[in-house]
């Protein structure tokens, strides 16, 4: 018998809309899955369902009507109607882009960066948790490139070190550092996905590198290490974003930087060219 959580995941439609969730929803889904996934092999002796392969995922990509890597600000996170965003107010300051930009990755910077702070972690990586999943609403796509490019600017080459290259460290263990490699990575890559040789090369790179410690932080305090119900605030991380991030007196998007158009892509999202 299939539960309600496994007809979820196997449904091809479904498929679809899992590409959409934002990490919470997706991490509360997958262990809704995996529970009931524990059940069901209890009560079988043909063992758990499998994870998705490569080839799994390769296959649904013709039948949709986006692109997995996508920023969410440019599809609709339920149902097909996307919907009109606040205007930024004058000042174009990140706190302005937390609340009505960076959809669901807010929270879940919020939490991993609330995770750090709790851990005693220095402000430079609370800093980096913070900002490390933002830019997903403009890109997904090696998210940790862009969003170091973007925030580069504004922060220390250590924290854009941290934020670029948590991307290539998720595929990584290290449990030493307290990091394990995410089940929820089978389901969006495939259980049998190996990452790219570009993606190994960075990590040895960064394996070998004084600021290692630093990204690997970013991933020890992401995704799966959330306490329930814990509800951080921005306001929270004022004082840290005040020593650590160089807000533009012209705000972000106007100060003539090479990353001003991604932050103008940010605001308006609905322009068309
Ligand atoms: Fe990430
Ligand atoms: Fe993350």
């Amino acid at each position: 018998m299939q539960t309600e959580a496994i007809k979820r995941m196997e449904n091809p439609s479904s498929k679809e809309r899992f590409a959409h969730l934002t990490p919470e929803e997706k991490a509360d889904l997958l262990e809704e899955y995996l529970a009931e996934e524990l059940n069901e092999a209890a009560k079988s002796t043909a063992g758990p369902r499998p994870m998705p392969t490569t080839a799994d995922i390769e296959s649904a990509i013709e039948g949709r009507t986006f692109r997995r890597g996508v920023g969410t600000l440019f599809v609709a996170p339920e149902g097909n109607e996307v919907k009109h965003l606040p205007p930024i107010p004058q000042g174009h300051r990140l706190e302005d882009f937390f609340h009505s930009r960076f959809m669901g990755a807010a929270k879940h910077c919020l939490q991993s960066a609330n995770l750090a702070m709790k851990k005693g972690a220095s402000e430079e990586v609370i800093l980096a948790c913070l900002l490390h999943d933002t830019v997903q609403c403009l890109m997904r796509v090696d998210h940790g490139w862009w969003a170091a490019q973007i925030y580069e600017p504004y922060v220390s080459e250590k924290v854009a070190f941290a934020i670029r290259y948590h991307q290539a460290l998720r595929f990584y263990p290290d449990e030493e550092a307290g990091y394990r490699y995410p089940t929820l990575y089978h389901v969006l890559f495939g259980e049998d996905y190996k990452p790219e040789p570009y993606i190994e090369a960075t990590y040895k790179m960064v394996r070998d590198h004084k600021w290692y410690g630093d990204a690997r932080l970013v991933t020890a305090n992401d995704l799966y290490s959330f306490e329930p119900n814990v509800n951080p605030q921005l306001e929270q991380f004022a004082d840290i974003i005040g020593r650590h991030f160089k807000q533009p007196k012209e705000g972000l998007g106007y100060d003539g930087s090479p990353v001003a158009h991604m932050w103008r892509s940010i605001e308006m999202p609905d322009r068309c060219l």
